[in-house]
């Protein structure tokens, strides 16, 4: 079997989706190891549980650097001190430089709470309520400059109940992520497996 993949997970928040990551690589067939996480604000309570799974954290937050662009040259710094392959946006609540974008080309995912291209950015079961759709979902993307625009590698749907709030499908909805992100990982590595 090939080397395992590095991956770094970018987080701003709880980290339920880093922490399904995480249990994901303890699979010794899984492709892929975590080897850190990054945070824009060192309030973010997913960084506890990756110490607690005693991976390497860093903290960059906008207002430490002169501008974004030098936020996410640090951001790159760090990675690539951790010798990272792959980065993974779960719950990274900044939209990050074009230049970052480019550099981490088919590098760089992220997950989403819709099936996109249905609703980019934000509110987005709410906004799946209002149109009355019967199915919701998650996509797992590529990242590219314009946001939430990248080509979708996988995603999962769920139904809308019609006595759905927007908690209860927002639970539905991180339940499928779970299932999502690490199988969208791999899918990822088997795509690029044989790209240096
Ligand atoms: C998830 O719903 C993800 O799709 C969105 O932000 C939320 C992050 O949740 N981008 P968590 O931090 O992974 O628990």
């Amino acid at each position: 079997m090939s080397a395992k993949k590095r991956v770094a997970i970018l987080i701003s928040g709880r980290g339920s989706n880093m922490s399904a990551l995480i249990e994901a690589t303890k699979n010794p067939d899984y492709p892929a190891q975590i080897v850190g996480v990054i945070s824009n604000t060192p309030a973010a309570p997913g960084l506890a549980i990756a110490s607690r799974h005693n991976l390497p954290t860093a903290v960059h937050q906008l207002k430490s650097y002169a501008d974004k662009n030098a936020t996410d040259a640090a951001i790159t710094a760090t990675l690539k001190s951790w010798q990272t392959d792959i980065v993974c946006l779960a719950g990274f609540m900044r939209i990050l430089s074009d230049e970052f974008a480019h550099q981490w080309h088919n590098r760089l995912i992220n997950i989403h709470p819709s099936l996109l291209p249905r609703y980019k950015g934000l509110n987005t079961h709410r906004r799946a309520l209002e149109a009355k759709d019967k199915v919701h979902g998650c996509s797992v993307h590529h990242v590219v400059a314009e946001l939430d625009a990248g080509p979708v590698i996988l995603q999962h749907e769920v139904p809308v109940l019609p006595d759905d709030t927007e908690e209860t499908l927002e639970q539905r909805v991180l339940i499928a992520e779970h299932q999502l992100y690490p199988k969208a990982l791999v899918a990822l590595i088997e795509q690029t497996g044989s790209r240096p």
